[in-house]
């Protein structure tokens, strides 16, 4: 460099640092005992740096805690030695696991309703903290195909009984207001490219054995092949809006319609029935339309289902083939061991695992449905998210972005949390402690990066997982269950030793 361009460099590093927004803290409001949210309105939110890179030689470390830290930066450099602690963690970056898709939430019909209940301003203000630079980054979104429990009321794209050949097919009044919009505002503010997975709930009632949204029911027959154009059909539709998706899935929780406690919209299959549908009219439909690339999700249902309902379903080698991931929800991971999903991956380890809806609040007898600033809640979902991503998952999307403070609207009164709540009465919006659970993974860990081991996975009360970026940055999340702090060292093979102390009821994202 000669020294104008010296002079010109040290201007625009001047430039660059005096320009640095600081980012801005959370507005914590006590809620209850042990229950914090941040508060976000049309002129103040909480935000990150945009920039997560960090010189060599150095580590940064994010804290979220129970008692009111929300991603609190600390750093420092990485010494040659592993100083004395109480548990000492190594990283063995080259044994390699999965490759990371991404991390999302869903666009629900309920989620726009929620976000447009807002100001302009504030409705800016909840996408930004989702989906822009300064938020937590979200890379994936799943769009109900049609209307979900998580509607104003059940509907199909075709809900004209007999209509076998779909002429009355059209995209609803909630696609143009509720879905499409706020897809495209937080494509437009996101410097990821969002990848848009979609699921059906239910066909049109026609189709069904029952004639109902909800309840015991199949498709029939005579129109499997109708079903399969449907999927095509709204593929085109959202194309015609200049929206592509990534993936579609086989139908949201096919158990609902056998098994049917839950009385909201669903579609029965059979492992059996629903392989059969797939060989011979989904994946035909699919790949022989300008819909080619997208992906095939199976299952999106519970870990319960697995590995045998994929088993069943992989005996036809055409549906093995038209698949190319399988996609479970969490309802009830507490009770399953993470085996099941080991178990997946082994049995076809070319397909990869996605986790694809997970929300609290859902049992009968949890109430409130909506507890606001709860940390309990937040603690499953950065257990099961470091759980996931140490059995081969290769994404985790929550459930809706927003919910009213009811838990809703749901037309189908299935009342449920979400990482941020929206107020409308006060033009206001609340950031749970499980939208910050899924910061630590989401802002830092971006498509692209692999998983790889960490000795021990668990220690002492703290749970840890750990990624390579497509950069070369470690990333370590180390979550704290315990009501005591712990000094901890994470030693990575070739740089070197972080000593640090993770603070008690705690997640920590560690770059280096
Ligand atoms: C918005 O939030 C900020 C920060 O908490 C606060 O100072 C301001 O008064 C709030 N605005 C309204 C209209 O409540
Ligand atoms: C996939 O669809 C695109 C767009 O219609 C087409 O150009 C391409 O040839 C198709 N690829 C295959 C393998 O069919």
């Amino acid at each position: 460099m000669d020294w104008t361009s010296k002079l010109f460099a040290g201007l625009l590093l001047v430039i660059a640092l005096s320009t640095a927004r600081a980012a801005n803290p959370c507005a914590l409001r006590e809620v209850s005992s042990d229950h914090l949210v941040c508060v976000c309105n049309a002129t103040y939110c909480d935000t990150l740096d945009a920039d997560t890179e960090v010189p060599s030689g150095q580590y940064v470390l994010f804290t979220t805690t129970k008692a009111g830290l929300r991603f609190a930066k600390s750093s420092g450099s990485l010494t040659p030695q592993a100083k004395a602690a109480d548990v000492a963690f190594t990283l063995d970056p080259s044994s390699t696991q999965q490759t990371i898709i991404g991390y999302g939430g869903s666009f629900t019909d309920a989620a726009g309703i929620n976000i447009l209940s807002l100001s302009a301003p504030a409705q800016e203000n909840f996408l930004r903290s989702y989906f822009s630079p300064e938020g937590i980054e979200l890379n994936m979104g799943r769009v109900p195909i049609a209307g979900a429990d998580f509607s104003t009321r059940p509907y199909t794209y075709d809900d004209v009984a007999d209509d076998d050949d779909l002429s009355e097919f059209k995209l609803q009044p909630e696609d143009f207001q509720y879905k499409i919009p706020i897809i495209k505002r937080a494509m437009e503010m996101s410097r990821k490219s969002i990848k848009l997975l979609s699921a059906a709930w239910t066909s049109p009632t026609w189709m069904k054995t029952n004639n109902d949204f909800v309840g015991f029911s199949r498709l029939k027959e005579k129109y499997y092949q109708a079903w399969a154009d449907y999927h095509v059909k709204f593929l085109n539709a959202y194309k015609e809006q200049a929206l592509d998706f990534w993936a579609i899935s086989t139908g949201n929780e096919p158990s609902n319609g056998i098994i049917p406690i839950m009385r909201f919209n669903s579609l029965g299959w059979s492992p059996a029935s629903q392989s059969k549908w797939v060989a011979e009219n989904l994946g035909p439909a699919i790949r022989n339309s300008p819909f080619n690339q997208t992906k095939i999700l199976g299952l999106d249902d519970q870990r319960f289902m697995l590995p045998w309902w994929m088993t069943k379903m992989f005996e036809n080698k055409d549906t093995y083939n038209y698949i190319d991931g399988i996609a479970v929800h969490w309802y009830w991971d507490n009770l399953l061991p993470p085996y099941l999903l080991t178990a997946t991956h082994n049995n076809f380890p070319d397909k990869f695992i996605l986790s694809t809806e997970a929300c609290k609040g859902d049992r009968p007898w949890n109430y409130p449905k909506v507890a606001l600033g709860s940390w309990s809640r937040s603690e499953d979902y950065m257990a099961d998210i470091i759980q996931d991503m140490n059995h081969w998952v290769s994404g985790w999307v929550d459930w809706n972005l927003g919910l009213d403070m009811q838990g809703g609207p749901n037309w189908a009164n299935n009342f449920v949390d979400a990482a941020v709540i929206v107020n409308k009465d006060a033009d206001e919006f609340y950031k749970q402690p499980i939208f910050y659970a899924m910061g630590h993974f989401t802002k830092f860990v971006p498509e692209g990066s692999v998983h790889f081991t960490v000795e021990p996975s668990s220690k002492k009360g703290i749970s840890t997982t750990a990624f390579t970026t497509p950069s070369g940055q470690s990333v370590v999340v180390l979550y704290n269950r315990r009501s005591s702090d712990k000094k901890v060292t994470v030693t990575h093979p070739e740089k070197g030793s972080v000593s640090i102390t993770i603070p008690k009821n705690s997640y920590n994202t560690l770059l280096l």
